[in-house]
């Protein structure tokens, strides 16, 4: 019990000489590695590297896209009284050409939140927005009309990327890949539709073979 005091002295001088100075580089570095970092890390000084003679300039390589800007769309909006690059927007593909389950829900969860209160859930053109009267500009019906079923990816784009007449713009509402994502969902819809069609055929006929599996039951 006697070491006690002397043992806690031992300890606090420690603490104390432990305390003395400003030390800002490490003395031995066991682990070297974590004081001084291998990778060439984009903000860390690279003097070493200049000092020997090799080219860094801590910039990605020329072309690089970040990852937000994949889907960019390079049609600016037309100069007010020129068609010029709305027509040009027709060319302009869809850079999606596939949708998974998730994202194909999400796409529609998004025309639901952004477009069909004017648009309409069935796409035709009366959504309550309008039903209501207070929004006189008819919005216009994907289904049904044969100029939108037609109207390219690009075209669509455009006008919801910059506006059209009554229809403010939609740029900062959806990203670029979420404005894709609702084409996308109206393109496939409209197919369905177009393909309903002969569904509604195919299920005019279904009975049909219906009563033929009947008739074989019955046979
Ligand atoms: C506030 C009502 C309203 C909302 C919300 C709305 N639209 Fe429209 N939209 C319109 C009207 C009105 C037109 C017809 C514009 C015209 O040609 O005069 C239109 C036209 C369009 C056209 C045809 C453009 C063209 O070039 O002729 C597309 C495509 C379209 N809308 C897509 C969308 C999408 C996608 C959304 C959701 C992100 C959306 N709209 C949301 C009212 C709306």
């Amino acid at each position: 019990m006697k070491r006690l005091p002397i043992m806690f002295a031992l300890f606090a001088s420690l603490l104390v000489a432990g305390c003395g100075g400003i030390q800002r580089e490490p003395r031995d570095a066991y682990m070297p590695d974590m004081a001084y970092s291998r990778a060439y890390e984009t903000y860390a000084d690279h003097s070493d590297l200049r000092d020997s003679g090799i080219s860094y300039n801590s910039m990605p390589v020329p072309g690089t896209v970040s990852r937000s800007q994949d889907m960019i769309f390079h049609i600016p909006k037309d100069v007010l009284g020129d068609t010029a690059n709305y027509i040009a927007s027709r060319a302009v593909q869809n850079p999606l050409t596939f949708l998974t389950g998730m994202e194909l829900q999400e796409a529609e969860r998004l025309y639901l939140v952004q477009c069909a209160i004017c648009h309409g859930t069935d796409l035709k053109g009366g959504g309550p927005l309008f039903a209501s009267g207070k929004f006189t500009a008819r919005p216009i019906g994907f289904l049904g009309d044969a100029k939108y079923e037609a109207m390219p990816d690009g075209q669509m784009f455009y006008s919801v990327t910059y506006g059209k007449n009554q229809m403010g713009p939609y740029g900062a509402q959806l990203n670029t890949k979420q404005r894709w994502m609702v084409i996308y969902y109206i393109k496939q819809q409209q197919a369905k539709g177009k393909s309903g069609n002969t569904d509604s055929s195919s299920a005019a006929t279904k009975p049909t073979a219906g009563k033929d599996t009947v008739g074989a039951a019955q046979k």
